[in-house]
């Protein structure tokens, strides 16, 4: 595994592997994705502090909930409205036979307006400040990426107050994965416009890089950050979804992974759906 901070340090810019580039590089990001798929973007440096927070806070929630063992959405309000809260998967078919185990919780931000989630303020305190911190690297990002790609005008979807209600902080915990289950999470591209992967107990994450199988590693300083089908499609195929899986690589151990993820829409596309394909 590449130590990913080690280019912080050089003077000279390598955007030619995935690492992440120099601070105040957001060109080299861009072109990173724009040959890769995938890239880095720097957070603010208290992040990880926000982060184990919320992690903690969705393991209070869990505690409280109970472990009934079944699907459901906390706060539902429509009936289409299923990836809302939370929402407890047993029994997702992966590509090897085993099965994805997981609970994970889509906070976003009109659930701080929710009765029922009041006794929750704290934690969706942090929440917001998370996701708020994602939409600023985005909006960021995509401004660059409009500057780099200019034929098609996308970047003031992804205007930072505009889209406040498109976008998602997923928290994911997974349920003892056992040792003989090689894929956690199987292959998929992301339906969001940009997926941001804020965090990971254990590496895992990998993706399809010319023809290849490359496991990314996560970054303490920096977003994993990948293009989602939206942003293919708004930017007329010449950004293509980033096609990744998670895999189980410590063999002979009980893992219990845990990770954050944020997904940040464009405006005025409504990505709820149903949570089996949601991605
Ligand atoms: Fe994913």
């Amino acid at each position: 595994m590449p130590n990913v901070d080690s280019q912080l340090d050089t003077d000279t810019p390598d955007w030619t592997k995935v690492v992440p580039p120099p601070l105040g590089r957001i060109d080299l990001t861009v072109r990173q994705l724009l040959k890769f798929g995938v890239s880095y973007l720097p957070h603010r440096p208290d992040l990880g502090s926000f982060i184990a927070e919320a992690d903690a806070g969705f393991e209070r929630f869990l505690a409280h909930v109970g472990d009934g063992g079944r699907e459901f959405a906390y706060g539902r309000e429509r009936p289409d409205d299923v990836d809302t809260g939370l929402i407890r998967r047993r029994g997702d078919p992966a590509v090897d036979g085993h099965y994805d185990n997981k609970d994970y919780f889509h906070f976003r931000y009109e659930l701080e307006q929710r009765p029922a989630f009041h006794e929750y303020k704290e934690w969706f305190f942090v929440c917001t400040a998370i996701l708020d911190e994602c939409r600023r690297c985005v909006s960021e990002f995509v401004a660059e990426l409009q500057r780099q790609l200019p034929t098609h005008k996308y970047a003031h979807l992804f205007c930072r107050e505009e889209t406040r209600n498109d976008d998602v902080l997923r928290i994911i915990h997974y349920r003892q994965t056992r040792p003989d289950t090689k894929i956690i999470a199987r292959r998929h591209r992301g339906r969001a416009g940009v997926v941001l992967q804020l965090w990971e107990n254990y590496p895992g994450l990998q993706g399809l890089i010319d023809g290849h199988w490359t496991p990314i590693a996560s970054s303490p300083t920096h977003f994993l950050c990948f293009a989602g089908l939206k942003l293919t499609q708004l930017t007329g195929n010449a950004i293509h979804a980033f096609d990744h899986e998670v895999i189980h690589v410590r063999d002979a151990e009980l893992v219990q992974r845990r990770s954050m993820i944020g997904f940040i829409n464009p405006l005025g596309t409504d990505l709820r759906l149903p949570t089996h394909n949601y991605y």
